[in-house]
């Protein structure tokens, strides 16, 4: 039949069986034998079809790989009506997941049964684009509109049993899923159930229901900064009440292709791969020995210690949390059980879940606690000395084969590992605050990390349910070093002539959660100016870039913390406003540095501050920090608020235009400050065109 797709009669029900590893994807040859083995059967011995698949899952969706390319037949949509005209009656059989086209296909079977523990959705909205072959018809003439609102708007799978109770599964079964799909298909023949197709139930719009729709289309476009996929969704949804069942497809189809086209969806898309690339490191393969972790100490019970204990504990770990006082580790574990009780007033714990997890952790005031732990994850004062006194500690009491990990955000992992005489053992971990729900997990490895730990680091970072990313070391690692220009071009706008409430402004209206000034004042403003304590005058560069961040600090000024910042906040809302204060200081700190203030547009802030972001994002590529581009983008979009929408900083540079970018730097160079504005050699490269961002690997 097909490498890929195999039909065989079972008890006289003709079986199409799909084998396409790792997912099912819906790819050309899976098309094309599924349609061969539809036309056999429509004339052999066989009374009805079942679909099935091989391996861990249904039919996952269209192939995302074969996007963007010329279409091939038969297309989804071609296959699609195949099915649904099929002369024989026909069973979708589902177990694990069946996402998108591949749910798409199940609803075009005339029936559908599945495992107990399968799940169906249509995700197509987390890569910008709709249920693209029939979905946005079927599943509002079955399920109804709030069903439907909530699976295609969210992308969210729903289990077998709600699917179920939504008319979008016939049947739920537990034991062999193959046996069971076969006897029903033979028990509907036999009581000559009708070929139920989903295109001939009805689906009707209320006056409520259109003022539901309305609602939601409001709601969206706010929770959603400006995503153009849930919009069509709707659209789609109002199609299938207003229009018949053919023409509402042919309307799916186009507000399909408007998704393809959108460049929202190239940058979703990028990220759903960029996302599964930054798992992959180099060197490390399925023969890399990982080290057997389950017990895992955690030193330092701050905010960013216990975050840190939270996401190990809800994953099953035994953790012990080690303080330097009694009344400290309690004030961390009480802080992780009002934390908890925040997720079960919002639904999403019940107490007994959050008593199981809480019981994973044990307090403690003795680094002898963790002799036997498997991995240790040192998150104490970011200061080097206190960091390797710790590590010299671990080293004498750890046992033999335990991984030492440091939270630090900016020392050196080579400098930490070189107090233990074990650094093969040792890396960075780095979490982002709150560690409980930041995504990203920066892996750093030092110079002596051997690849098992660090191999062991990464897959423990997916078990934690976070986004792993490998990183090389220099200072501040991916994501902070990033930061540092991106904050020196913040801060210069605002010197040369923006207020705060412009620069946040034109950032956040760009798509950033938050703009770069208020996040200095959620993060605290202290934490920026101690670290300059620690750096020499050269290090600082030109006082332009922190005079005016120093003189809020010395005023008294931390940021949010201390009720003003850069702006002033209210104590109940917590909501930001403009400080007349806050441009004295400015004007104040530009007439001694001699700056002459002038307007700026929103687009050279955003011009300046992304371009800041990407040139520096280069430079660590080159110099082999980060594997590849991809890399710093997933860094970016999961602990930045750097919106999926634009696909993080080196994508967005490659979709706006690399010349462009470049000859940008190039007049900042010229025209703002040529130390500032070196351009990366790599991005020259590329606006040359000898060599793409994308496939960039240093050797
Ligand atoms: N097309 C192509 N490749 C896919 C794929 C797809 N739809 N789904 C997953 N893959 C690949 C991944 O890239 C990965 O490849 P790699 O090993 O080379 O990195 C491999 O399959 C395994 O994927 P995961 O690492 O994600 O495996 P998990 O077990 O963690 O998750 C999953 C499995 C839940 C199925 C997850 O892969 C997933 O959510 N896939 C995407 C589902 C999706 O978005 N479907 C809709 C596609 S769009 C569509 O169908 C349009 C239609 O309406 C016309």
């Amino acid at each position: 039949m097909s490498s890929v797709v195999s039909y065989a009669i079972h008890d006289s029900v003709g079986v199409i069986t799909i084998d396409n590893a790792p997912v099912n994807a819906l790819s050309l040859n899976v098309r094309a034998g599924i349609s061969t083995a539809l036309k056999t059967a429509e004339h052999d011995e066989s009374i009805a079809i079942v679909i099935a698949c091989a391996g861990r899952t249904f039919i996952a969706g269209a192939d995302i790989t074969e996007f963007g390319k010329p279409p091939q037949h038969p297309t989804l949509p071609e296959l699609l009506d195949q099915l649904d005209g099929h002369p024989k009656l026909t069973v979708a059989a589902l177990h694990g997941t069946a996402l998108g086209g591949g749910f798409e296909t199940a609803l075009s079977c005339h029936y559908r049964i599945a495992l107990e523990s399968a799940k169906v959705g249509l995700p197509e909205v987390k890569l910008g684009l709709l249920p693209g072959a029939g979905g946005t018809q079927r599943v509002p003439r079955l399920a109804g509109l709030e069903a439907s609102i909530n699976m295609m708007t969210t992308g969210n799978p729903v289990s077998a049993q709600l699917a179920s109770t939504w008319s979008l599964v016939d049947r739920v079964v537990s034991g062999d899923l193959l046996d069971e799909a076969v006897r029903y298909a033979k028990t509907l023949v036999a009581d000559q159930a009708s070929h139920k197709q989903a295109r001939a139930a009805t689906f009707v719009l209320t006056q409520d229901d259109r003022d539901l729709l309305a609602k939601n289309r409001a709601q969206l476009l706010k929770k959603t900064r400006g995503e153009n996929a849930p919009q069509r969704i709707l659209s789609c949804i109002e199609a299938a009440a207003d229009l018949e069942f053919d023409a509402g497809i042919i309307r799916e189809r186009e507000l399909f292709m408007e998704c393809m086209a959108d460049p929202q969806s190239a940058a979703m898309r990028h990220m759903f791969f960029a996302e599964r690339a930054a798992a992959k490191v180099d060197g490390v393969d399925k023969n890399t020995p990982l080290v057997n972790v389950q017990h895992v100490g955690i030193i330092g019970a701050g905010t960013m210690g216990g975050g840190i204990a939270m996401c190990f504990a809800q994953a099953g770990f035994t953790v012990t949390l080690v303080d330097m006082s009694v009344e400290a580790v309690q004030a961390g574990v009480d802080k992780i059980a009002k934390n908890f009780a925040i997720s079960i007033k919002r639904g999403r714990f019940t107490q007994t879940q959050v008593d199981a997890v809480m019981a994973n952790i044990t307090p403690s005031t003795h680094y002898e606690d963790l002799a036997e732990a498997d991995l240790v994850i040192e998150a104490v004062f970011e200061n080097l000395a206190i960091k390797q006194d710790v590590f010299r500690s671990l080293d004498s009491i750890c046992k033999a084969g335990a991984i030492l990990a440091s939270n630090t955000s900016y020392q050196s992992i080579d400098d930490i590992a070189s107090v233990t005489k074990r650094p093969e053992w040792v890396l960075g971990m780095h979490f982002f605050s709150p560690a409980n729900v930041m995504k990203l997990l920066e892996v750093v490895k030092g110079a002596k990390s051997s690849l098992s730990v660090i191999a062991t680091a990464m897959a423990i970072g997916k078990k934690i349910a976070k986004v792993p990313v490998l990183s090389g070391m220099c200072y501040g690692f991916i994501g902070n070093r990033m930061l540092r220009p991106y904050g020196r071009e913040a801060t210069l706008c605002l010197m040369e002539g923006a207020t705060p409430a412009q620069i946040d402004g034109a950032m956040e209206r760009w798509g950033m959660a938050m703009g770069p000034l208020a996040v200095g004042d959620l993060a605290g403003l202290d934490i920026g100016y101690k670290a300059r304590e620690q750096l020499t005058d050269a290090q600082k560069g030109s006082p332009a870039n922190y005079l005016v961040a120093d003189r809020l600090v010395e005023a008294g000024r931390l940021g949010q913390k201390s009720g003003s910042g850069y702006y002033q906040y209210d104590p109940e809302t917590r909501s930001r406003m403009d400080d007349p204060l806050v441009m004295e200081m400015v004007e104040q700190a530009c007439q001694e540095l001699g700056i002459e203030r002038r307007p700026i547009s929103d687009e050279e802030i955003i011009d300046r501050l992304t371009l800041a972001l990407a040139n520096e994002g280069a430079k660590i590529l080159e110099e082999g920090i980060a594997q590849r581009a991809s890399d710093i983008d997933v860094v970016y979009c999961y602990g930045y608020g750097f919106p999926r929408l634009k696909g993080g900083p080196m994508h967005n540079l490659e979709a706006t235009g690399i010349g462009r970018g470049a000859d940008r730097i190039r007049s900042f160079h010229d025209t703002l400050s040529a130390d500032n504005w070196q351009l990366s050699k790599l991005l020259g490269d590329v606006a040359q065109g000898t060599s793409t961002l994308a496939d960039f690997r240093h050797d």
